[in-house]
Formats: structure tokens, C-alpha cells, sequence
């Protein structure tokens, strides 16, 4: 029986909780989470290890988490911290004055993927003729642009890398420009590998179709310049380039900005123009919005203005200087184990590795290094593409540098010892023969047991199981669309709410 006197449920308490014990609640959750600091984390977080750089940016936020970016007149301090990001980035990205693309311009986003679909979407409004509008991508463009697509109802004409270099030959990136293409986009770099695309030559396709040119550099933006100036051969991508008109970089990346911060900028404003959205046409306030969000937190832009200004343009060429003598520690300890070979020469801050013929079962060396308290990104094989490991190196894993090899070393020995996954005979049937809509919801909340995957209502056990190869094996022998669905209907099994007062 509901008590209807009591609104008791879930995060709401019903009498309030005392600060000193909420916060212990938060710690006691967080302790499940893999570790942000300490070097042992190859995805999702970045980490600089400088001393005392959480508590300033901590500090910032809180002096801003209440400001409203839905006005800037109202907040010019968060248009002015705004406006000195975009700056910075454009000053990295070869832009600014004195420089070949001097009236860039830029807004501040909450990441990636909303600067992505910005590019997108202001490249397509800038073509209302266009009732079909296109983009093309090389297949290993962040899957944000597919995301982009499917929201903004844009083709999407994927270009293939080269199993070989990874990156995708310039001119099929021209012969796959039609009447209809709005945007080009390219990597520097890809996420996946860390490669630079060969940007140059498709922004020059690009400009000769009269098509514009996106370079997502969401991930590698904010440390490529830094890496040429310590002599890195970094091939030309940025502003310096002709035909590039977008270019996206994240702060909550390679800035070391807590996260919830992307920069977008345009060459100019002119191309600038169709990325906002305004309206006038209700009884409330004329909405004018440069980026998805409405309201938005000042918190993350002041945390962000805040990271820059204290780590400043000699500390990210430091940062980047440990950051690049950790990659390459990481790669001689790769190079170093029979059973593994690189993917692509490092030429960025990403290390990935695959099996050779004969080497261990991918999978379960991930599971043995998680086992060892290295945290690393299982990628699953496509399209001709094997399967491999991803590291994102920041410059919080250089002092662990030396530690790796030799647990590398020993996750491949007992990755070796254990053999590889083998799916069971079911399991494997389910998985050639299953299409996305043949899944059942009792199928799904099956195979969820099945794999360990702690998606049964009503359980306490953890969300995954402490070894991933089974599902990583299963997720690997399935086309990407089962793939898609599979993950939707688990991570969907996860997010339900927890009624009961903790
Ligand atoms: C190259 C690239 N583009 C876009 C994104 C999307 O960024 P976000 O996760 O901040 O939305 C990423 C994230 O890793 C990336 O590496």
C-alpha cells in the first residue's frame, strides 16, 4: 500500500538528509567507479596530475554553477570567460590575428557530440534548398556524426579507412561529395586509433565542391599543436588549412577542463550564422540560442576559464611533452610482447593493439589487465578492422609507465594460459541467427542473466559482471545493428528507478 502521506522515493528523503551524510552517500557510491585519478584509466577521463587543479576548477564551478548562459546579457561574466575560451582554442587551432583565418568565431558547447551535431546541423540549415542534405565521413569518424545524422534526418555517406593506415583515401572522400553533400568531416585524430586524416587534401576536395569542411578534433585539438612544437610530425589540420571551415575541440579533453566543455568555431561568422536558433513567436522571452542547451550552468565554462588560465600555454606544452613520453613508453611495452602488434604507429596521445595471428584472445587479456588495475577500452572488430584495445594516454599515466610492461606482460601469459572465450553453443546460434527485431523482452532479460549482466529487477548485483570477455565475445560475433540493440536494451534493463529510500 502506498502511504500517501509520505513522498519518500529514491534520492527524496522524507525529512531531509544532513549535509555531512549526503556527501558520505555520494563517496559511497563513487567508490564503485573505476579510478578517475592515478594513471591506471585509459578512456573517459583526463587526467593532468597537477597538484591542486580539481580544487581550483572545483572552486570556480562553484562560483558559477548558478549562472544562466540562456542570457548573456544578464551574465556577461559567463559571455566573457565564453569568449576568452573560444579565443584560446582558436589561438591553438591557428586561428586569430596575424593568422590566415583571422575572424574566427566559436560558441562554447557541453562536448563533443553537441558540437558535432552544431557542425552538422549549421552546415545542413545553411542549405535550405537542399531538401535531401548529405554528409560524408570516413568510418572512423566519431559515431557523434551518425548521431547527428539520425537526429537532424542528414544522410550519412561513409567513406572506409584503409585497414593499412587506418585513415581514408582523400579521393574516395571526393568521389562520395554529391550535389546533395553539405558537410565533409574528417579526424585529427580519429578516436579509435589516434590517426590524423589526411586533412589537407579532403578540405581541399571540400572547397572545390563548395562543400564546407569539418575537422573533429574534438579529441587530439588541444595537444596536436602543442606536440608539433616539441618537434612531433603533426600533419597540417587546423585553420591553416584551406577549405577547413569548422573545427570542433574538447576542453573537458586534452584542456583538462572538468567535463561538460567543447568549443565549436567557425572560419567566420557569416558560416556561423545558421548555428542559432531563435524564437520570437510565444508570449515569453525571445529565445536566442547559439547551442542545444537553453539554460545552461556557468559552473563547467568557469571551471574550464579557469583550467586554462592556471595551466596556461607552457603548461599544456609540458603536459604534452609527459603525455608523448608516455605514449611511447606504452608502445615499446606493447611492441615488446610476442601476440601484439600496433595498430598504427602512436602519432598522437592514443595507444591501441591488437592480436597478431596466434596471440592471445583479446577480450580476455582486457579482463586480465582490469584484473591487474589497468583499465582499458575493449573495441570491437568492423569491417575488416580487427578487434583491438584502446589506451587514451594523459599525462597522470606517465609515472605508471613502467609498471605496465610487465603486467602487460603477464595479463598476455595468463590471457594465453586461459585460452580464448568460447561462446556457448547456444549463445552463439542466438547470435547468428538473431536480428534486432526478433528480439523478445524475455529474450533480452535472458540473455542478460545469461551473460551476468545485472539487468534483473529486483537485483543488487552490480551492473556487470567482474569479467566482460563473454559479453565482448558475444557483442564481437554480432553484426553492428544486433550490436546496437543488444547494448540499447541492456543499458535500458539499467536505467529504471530505484523507488526504495536507500
Ligand atoms: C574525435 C571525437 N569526437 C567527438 C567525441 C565526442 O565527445 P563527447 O563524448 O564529449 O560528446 C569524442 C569523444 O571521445 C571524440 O574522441
Amino acid at each position: 500500500m502506498i502511504d500517501e502521506n509520505r513522498v519518500e522515493a529514491g534520492a527524496l528523503s522524507a525529512t531531509g538528509v544532513p549535509a555531512e551524510r549526503v556527501l558520505e552517500e555520494v563517496r559511497e557510491l563513487r567508490a564503485s567507479d573505476a579510478p578517475t585519478h592515478g594513471g591506471r584509466l585509459f578512456a573517459y577521463v583526463y587526467d593532468p596530475a597537477v597538484p591542486g587543479l580539481d580544487e581550483l576548477a572545483a572552486a570556480a564551478h562553484r562560483e558559477s554553477a548558478h549562472v544562466n548562459g540562456l542570457d548573456p546579457t544578464a551574465f556577461p561574466s559567463l559571455l566573457a570567460m565564453e569568449n576568452a575560451l573560444v579565443g584560446a582554442a582558436g589561438r591553438v587551432l591557428g586561428a586569430g590575428p596575424g593568422t590566415t583565418a583571422p575572424d574566427v568565431v566559436g560558441s562554447v558547447t557541453s562536448g563533443g557530440t553537441e558540437s558535432l551535431i552544431l557542425a552538422v546541423k549549421t552546415a545542413r540549415d545553411a542549405h535550405p534548398e537542399i531538401t535531401a542534405p548529405r554528409i560524408v565521413v570516413p568510418s572512423s569518424a566519431h559515431a557523434a556524426f551518425a548521431k547527428a545524422a539520425h537526429y537532424l534526418r542528414v544522410a550519412l555517406d561513409v567513406v572506409p579507412v584503409s585497414p593499412e593506415t587506418l585513415r581514408p583515401d582523400p579521393a574516395a572522400m571526393a568521389a562520395a561529395i554529391r550535389p546533395e553533400t553539405v558537410l565533409v568531416a574528417c579526424s585529427a585524430p580519429s578516436y579509435a586509433h589516434g590517426v590524423v586524416d589526411p586533412v589537407t587534401q579532403i578540405a581541399a576536395a571540400a572547397a572545390e565542391a563548395g562543400v564546407r569542411c569539418h575537422v573533429d578534433a574534438c579529441f587530439g585539438g588541444w595537444t596536436l599543436p602543442y606536440l608539433r612544437r616539441l618537434g612531433e610530425p603533426v600533419p597540417p589540420f587546423d585553420f591553416a588549412v584551406p577549405g577547413v571551415t569548422s573545427i570542433s575541440v574538447d576542453l573537458h579533453k586534452y584542456a583538462y577542463a572538468p567535463k561538460g566543455v567543447s568549443v565549436l568555431l567557425h572560419r567566420d561568422a557569416t558560416l556561423r550564422a545558421p548555428q542559432y536558433f531563435a524564437y520570437a513567436d510565444w508570449p515569453g522571452y525571445t529565445m536566442i540560442n547559439p547551442v542545444i542547451a537553453s539554460t545552461r550552468s556557468g559552473g563547467p565554462i568557469a571551471a574550464a576559464y579557469a583550467t586554462v588560465r592556471h595551466l596556461g600555454d607552457e603548461g599544456y606544452l609540458r603536459l604534452a611533452a609527459i603525455t608523448r613520453d608516455a605514449v611511447t613508453g606504452l608502445a615499446d611495452a606493447v611492441r615488446a610482447v610476442d601476440g601484439l602488434r600496433l595498430m598504427a604507429e602512436p602519432e598522437s596521445t592514443v595507444v591501441c593493439f591488437t592480436a597478431t595471428e596466434g596471440g592471445p584472445d583479446l577480450f580476455v587479456l582486457v579482463d586480465e589487465l582490469t584484473a591487474r588495475g589497468w583499465h582499458t577500452q575493449p573495441q570491437l572488430s568492423y569491417a575488416g578492422l580487427p578487434a583491438s584495445v584502446h589506451l587514451t594516454v594523459t599525462a597522470a599515466v606517465a609515472p605508471r609507465v613502467a609498471e605496465f610492461g610487465p603486467d602487460l606482460t603477464d595479463a598476455v601469459a595468463a590471457a594465453r594460459a586461459a585460452g580464448p572465450v568460447r561462446l556457448p553453443a547456444e549463445l552463439a546460434a542466438l547470435v547468428g541467427a538473431l536480428t534486432p527485431e526478433a528480439l523478445t523482452p524475455d529474450l533480452i532479460v535472458g540473455l542478460a542473466a545469461g551473460l551476468g549482466l545485472g539487468g534483473e529487477v529486483g537485483s543488487d548485483a552490480g551492473p556487470l559482471p567482474e569479467r566482460m570477455a563473454l559479453v565482448n565475445t558475444l557483442l564481437d560475433a554480432a553484426p553492428s545493428a544486433l550490436r546496437e540493440r543488444l547494448l540499447v536494451e541492456f543499458v535500458s534493463l539499467l536505467q529504471r528507478p530505484s523507488w526504495a529510500p536507500s
